[in-house]
Order: C-alpha cells, then sequence, then structure tokens
C-alpha cells in the first residue's frame, strides 16, 4: 500500500533524530520495531546496562555487537557503582538496534561478557494525536490533486483547494461545475431509493431539506458541516489530497472527516481519479448524519491511535470494505452504505446485480482481504446490519494490541490514555454520574 511507503519514510526522520540524541536521559527511551534496515528483516531497538564488566572484557563485548551486527545508537561506559569483580569493572549503557529474531541469543552472548544484564524493551508507540487541535500535526499527504497539472481542468478549481485547519470556505461554483454536479445527482438519486440503505435514505432526506442537496446546487462544506455536527458530533475539514492512513483515520477518532472541496472535471462526470466533493457529499456525509454508522467510524478511529503499521493497513482495509464499499442486509434484501458505492453510478449498480461475489461481513478475514482501487470491486463484504457491524468491529478493535486503552473525552474532544488506576477511576465516576442521572429518567417515567 502506498499509503505505508509515506508513513514509513517519515518514521525514518523521527528515527534518525532520536539517533541524534545522547545522554542517559536517551537510554531510557524504549524499544521499538523498525522495518527499515536495507535488508528488509525486522530490527529491534534495544536499551541495554550491561553491569560489572571487567575491563578486559570490553573488547569481548564489542565483539558481540559486531557479530550480531548491531547498530550503536548510543555507548557509554562509566565506573560501577557496585564493583564486584574488581575495582576497575564498568557499567556500559548501550542503545542498539539489532535483528529481532536474534535478540534472545544476542542477550545470551552478552551475559556470558556480563553476569548482569538488563534491557528495557516495551513496545514504542507511534504518536498520535490526543486532542483535536492536534490534527493540524496529521497531513502526510500521499497524493495532492492539483488542477494546474491537468491541462484539462479550468482554473477556477485551483482556488477550491484548501489546507489543513483552515476554515471551512465557501465556494462560487462556475456553471460548468454545477452542471457537472447536476448530472451526477440525477443519475445517482434515481438509484437510491432501491440501492442505498435507509440509514442513507432518511438523511438524504434531511439534507434536500435542510442543507441545499438539490441538483442545481452544490451544497457548501460550511453548512453541510454544522448539519453533521448537530446530528452526530461528526465535523468537516477540508483536505487537499489523499492523506495516509494512519492521518485520515486518527481524525475519524474525533469526528472529523477530511474532505476535499473541488468537483472533478466535467468531462467525465461519472468518474473521478481521486475523491471529490460529489463522493464526499452523496457518498459519505448522509451516512455520517446517521448515529450508528458515526460510532462505527469514530471506532475505527480509535483503533487506529497508536497502532502499529501492520494493524493500521489492516483497519485501512476495513474501511475500504465497509465505510466505502460496504453492503448491509436490510428487510429482506440487500443495500449499499459505502460511500464509494453510493457515490459511483455504475459500481452501485453492479455491486447490487449479483454479478460479483459476496462474503459475511467478518472484520478477522476482511481486514487481510486483498482489494482493488482500479476498478470495481469483485468481492464485497456483507454486514447483517449496521448496528451488528458495529458490534464486530469494536470486538476486533479490542484484540489489538496495545501497552494502553484510551478514551475519547466528548467534553474536550480529547483522548485520554488509561495507563494508570487513577484514571481509569476518574472516568468510571464520570459514567457513575451519567448512570445515576439514567436512572433517575428511568425513575421518572415509571
Ligand atoms: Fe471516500
Amino acid at each position: 500500500m502506498k499509503t505505508d511507503l509515506v508513513r514509513i519514510s517519515g518514521q525514518k526522520e523521527e528515527a534518525s533524530k532520536e539517533k541524534e540524541m545522547c545522554g542517559i536521559e536517551s537510554l531510557n527511551r524504549q524499544g521499538s520495531l523498525d522495518y527499515n534496515r536495507e535488508d528488509g528483516r525486522a530490527t529491534l531497538t534495544l536499551t541495554l546496562t550491561l553491569y560489572n564488566v571487567r575491563k578486559i572484557e570490553l573488547s569481548k563485548a564489542a565483539q558481540v555487537f559486531e557479530m550480531f551486527e548491531a547498530q550503536i545508537h548510543h555507548f557509554e561506559t562509566r565506573r560501577a557503582k557496585k564493583p564486584k569483580n574488581s575495582a576497575v569493572d564498568l557499567d556500559i549503557f548501550v542503545q542498539c538496534e539489532v535483528h529481532s529474531a536474534d535478540v534472545s541469543t544476542f542477550i545470551s552472548s552478552l551475559k556470558r561478557v556480563a553476569e548482569d544484564v538488563r534491557t528495557s524493551r516495551e513496545d514504542k508507540v507511534p504518536w498520535f494525536p490526543r486532542k483535536i487541535q492536534d490534527l493540524d500535526k496529521c497531513h502526510d499527504l500521499i497524493t495532492k490533486y492539483d488542477p494546474s497539472l491537468d491541462h484539462r481542468h479550468p482554473v477556477s478549481i485551483i482556488s477550491s483547494l484548501h489546507y489543513r485547519g483552515d476554515p471551512l470556505p465557501r465556494i462560487e461554483y462556475t456553471a460548468q461545475e454545477t452542471a457537472t454536479w447536476r448530472e451526477v445527482y440525477r443519475k445517482l438519486s434515481s438509484l437510491y431509493p432501491t440501492h442505498a440503505c435507509t440509514q442513507y435514505l432518511d438523511a438524504f432526506q434531511q439534507l434536500e431539506k435542510y442543507c441545499g442537496y438539490q441538483e442545481n446546487n452544490i451544497p457548501q462544506l460550511q453548512e453541510v458541516s454544522r448539519f453533521l455536527k448537530e446530528r452526530t458530533g461528526f465535523q468537516l475539514r477540508p483536505a487537499a489530497g489523499l492523506l495516509s492512513a494512519r492521518d485520515f483515520l486518527a481524525s475519524l477518532a474525533f469526528r472529523v472527516f477530511q474532505s476535499t472541496q473541488y468537483i472533478r472535471h466535467f468531462s467525465s462526470p461519472m468518474h473521478s481519479p481521486e475523491p471529490d466533493c460529489c463522493h464526499e457529499l452523496l457518498g459519505h456525509v448522509p451516512m455520517l448524519a446517521d448515529k450508528e454508522f458515526a460510532q462505527f467510524s469514530q471506532d475505527i478511529g480509535l483503533a487506529s491511535l497508536g497502532s502499529s503499521e501492520a494493524e493500521i493497513e489492516k483497519l485501512a482495509t476495513l474501511y475500504w470494505f465497509t465505510v466505502e464499499f460496504g453492503l448491509c442486509k436490510q428487510n429482506g434484501s440487500i443495500k449499499a452504505y459505502g460511500a464509494g458505492l453510493l457515490s459511483s453510478y455504475g459500481e452501485l449498480m453492479y455491486a447490487l446485480s449479483n454479478k460479483p461475489e459476496y462474503k459475511p461481513f467478518d472484520p478477522e478475514a476482511t481486514a487481510v482481504h486483498p482489494y482493488q482501487d482500479q476498478a470495481f470491486q469483485p468481492l464485497y463484504f456483507i454486514a447483517e446490519s449496521l448496528e451488528d457491524a458495529k458490534a464486530k468491529l469494536q470486538n476486533y478493535a479490542m484484540k489489538i494490541k496495545k501497552p494502553f486503552s484510551l478514551h475519547y473525552n466528548p467534553f474536550t474532544s480529547s483522548i485520554e490514555v488509561m495507563n494508570t488506576p487513577q484514571k481509569v477511576k476518574k472516568t468510571l465516576c464520570q459514567m457513575k454520574e451519567e448512570l445515576k442521572n439514567l436512572c433517575l429518567a428511568l425513575e421518572n417515567l415509571s
């Protein structure tokens, strides 16, 4: 996946910054898995302390590092605090990178030189945003859509490009852009009554009523974002192109949806190589107005925070087969809820034509299934219902290994890391208060 390439190069920079660090503080940082070595084998950064090494054994220690091709980031010797063999015993502090498959033999070999070898190898967790404002730091663009590079595009589209963190601007779309929208809107809305799920149809009706969803008007993101905020707490944020999977999913954790604002080229109204506002407004927005689906989307985002690259890849694939191309059972038939389908006339017809293969939605299997991003999907996953998909996803997310649990605080739009008993207790107290209120409400009703 190209998304991973982007993240890996970003991590390389971070790793090189770390390599520049020296001093005892840096030794307290923990080990982390890395796949960036030239031979492609996984490596582990280890922090080691070798106690009471005889001065004459120092060269033997060096030989072990050499034998295991350890890349040394930091090496420091000090006179031993508690000399055991002789007064000139040394304590050695090392931070190095070794192949993860060699770790146990590497440490055993060091133990022949120093009786007491201690390692610190807690998994390092990739950085993730804790506050909604931190999303300004999530901006790894995979491709930036640049109409100026495409001679077919009218120059006016350039003015509809905006970047991260900017307020949602109002766009004066041209008559030609509105005509493109009209064509897409007319064709797709003729299919919705038979092909879209009821959650979509309900929200679409509301959007027509309150948000200027009409064939002669391209709705403004500002108004749509306000509408979503009132319904489910989701808000839109302008994006200038495809973001890395990690950054895109992270924004969902805060109920923020990164949205493009430009429209596809008029010469191909039924196809856009990149997401455009037809895809966002007709595909994503109506579903984000549904409470169940909004929670499902946020759950994928929350699961992504602090996850490994391998987990991000799986979550991005889950996102692809659900939020983008998901189907669900409804009243005895199959309906679409995925934005990639609901914004594509051709694929929406095809997906429900019995031509493709169907499988029941099962996060474990779906997350590792290869997907198609250049043509219609040969296979779609069908959820029993959106509630069922949400419950299955939550179970899947709970199995992702992380050294902490996270809690989203909707009052402050921030992520709390539950890494101390006090924090868990505090959150539990807040929940108890809410439960009390709910019990009172029930009493009042009875
Ligand atoms: Fe999309």
